[in-house]
């Protein structure tokens, strides 16, 4: 578990054997809200033991669901049924979660008691507003912080079956009126204008939950029961994508990601980096828990730059940070567009990162929508980076002092935990060189 407050990173040696990284948070969030409802016991296996997933499990433990943890990564939830979820008159903590605030308000948007969501300073500033006029075309009552948290849901609200046309492209919202379509009277119907991940859909299904789904379409009925079922948490996609940058950056890497989800709707990135020159290749595929898996073998290669394909922005709407630190090794320029989300997440991630990249030396010119990162070297000479409590930076910037010139002290790195607990041990395993500042 990272407890350290900052890393001081620079070059490890090339980067070598087999890197096992940890489960899915979309998956292990979703799989304890769709067990906690359903009829009977569901197991958790390969459930991410990180702060935002574990945050989730302790809401719905207050809402008087018995959760069990008998041995890291396995979770045992005994199911409450669609209805049986009891009120609590303690605010529900939510901590850095998005995730976990989105959907819950959706879900919670159902029920026959109010209750209060809350965050942290981060969560707490982050727009909820986009989740509360959808789930209100159902006739969810939720009030707001001037549209972000604290969110006051009001419960005993008969919901209609609505036809609900996101104007976001964004899983947790898509997911938040599904799970309140679970409660609605009718079919609910929600359409995106780019198809996002469909962890939920899938999940309604193995929950036996007739859903239909074709990419950017989804219909649900309310009042369709659960059932308790074994749920597989593949390997996150989001936490390799720090190794596969990584191996293909540190000269003489050759490295092995174990079994690592492959969702096509999580896999933006590996297209990008192939396009950009990345050799990456695909072993042992097989499916697991209805989720195709393989071994991701990254060896060093040269990058060049490229135009990010705007169709693939969703699909890798959490690797931006990492793939500018692959930008600007590349030769030449890499331009990303259509990615304004990227301002709304932990941090303003396309403004935190050029900062970032500027004080390493390279040169980065921000638009509202994306940047044009110009490859270059990185000159490090004991630079600060400050992550803004933001996981994902912190990471991004742990693989950039990989391949730069002195090191680089990276501040307010606590928040690894969130999705990538045992970050930095890990990634000293496998070569890099980071210790606590
Ligand atoms: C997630 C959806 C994405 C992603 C987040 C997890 C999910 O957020 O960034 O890390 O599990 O549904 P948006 O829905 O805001 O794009």
């Amino acid at each position: 578990m990272t407890t350290a407050t900052g890393w001081i990173a620079a070059r490890g040696r090339a980067l070598h054997g087999e890197v096992i990284v940890p489960g899915d948070k979309s998956v292990s969030h979703r799989a304890i809200m769709l067990g906690a409802i359903a009829d009977g016991v569901t197991r958790i296996e390969g459930f991410l033991e990180g702060e935002d997933t574990r945050a989730t499990a302790a809401i719905f433990r207050q809402l008087g669901v018995r959760i069990e943890a008998p041995s890291d990564g396995v979770r045992i939830v005994h199911g409450v049924g669609l209805h049986g979820l009891r009120a609590t008159q303690a605010p529900l903590d939510c901590g850095n979660a998005g995730t976990a605030m989105r959907l819950l308000t959706g879900l919670l948007a159902g029920q026959a008691f109010d209750s209060t969501l809350v965050g942290d300073a981060s969560l707490s500033q982050r727009p909820m507003q986009r989740v509360i006029d959808p789930l209100a075309e159902l006739g969810a009552q939720i009030d707001s912080n001037h549209g972000c948290a604290p969110l006051r849901i009001r419960g005993g609200q008969a919901l209609r079956g609505s036809l609900v046309d996101l104007t976001v492209a964004s899983a947790q919202l898509k997911s938040a009126v599904l799970l309140a379509g679970l409660y609605a009277d009718g079919e609910t119907r929600v359409t995106e204008p780019h198809p996002t991940r469909d962890y939920t859909e899938r999940m309604l299904t193995a929950f036996g939950v007739p859903c239909e789904f074709t990419p950017g379409i989804v219909a649900v009925r309310g009042g369709e029961t659960l059932r308790g079922t074994e749920v597989h948490v593949p390997a996150d996609f989001s936490s390799a994508a720090f190794f596969l940058v990584a191996a293909t950056l540190v000269p003489g890497s050759d490295l092995l990601l174990r079994q690592v989800g492959m969702n096509p709707r999580r896999t933006g990135l590996l297209h990008v980096l192939r396009m950009m020159g990345a050799d990456i290749t695909e072993e042992s595929a097989s499916v697991q828990g209805g989720e195709p898996v393989c071994d991701l073998h990254v060896r060093q290669a040269p990058l060049h730059g490229i135009e990010v394909p705007v169709e693939h922005v969703s699909d890798m709407i959490d690797e931006f940070p990492i793939l500018f630190v692959a930008a600007a090794c590349a030769q030449g320029a890499t331009i990303v567009r259509g990615a304004a989300e990227l301002r709304v997440k932990e941090s303003d991630r396309i403004a935190v990162m050029a900062t970032g990249l500027r004080s390493l030396g390279i040169r980065i010119d921000e638009t509202p929508d994306g940047a044009t990162i110009h490859g270059g070297e990185f000159q490090a000479s004991a630079t600060i980076i400050q992550s803004h409590g933001d996981h994902r930076i912190a990471m991004a910037f742990a693989v950039a002092a990989q391949v730069a010139d002195g090191e680089v002290l990276i501040g307010d790195v606590a928040n690894v935990a969130t999705s990538f607990p045992g970050f930095d041990p890990l990634a000293r395993t496998a070569g890099f060189g980071l210790r606590d500042a």
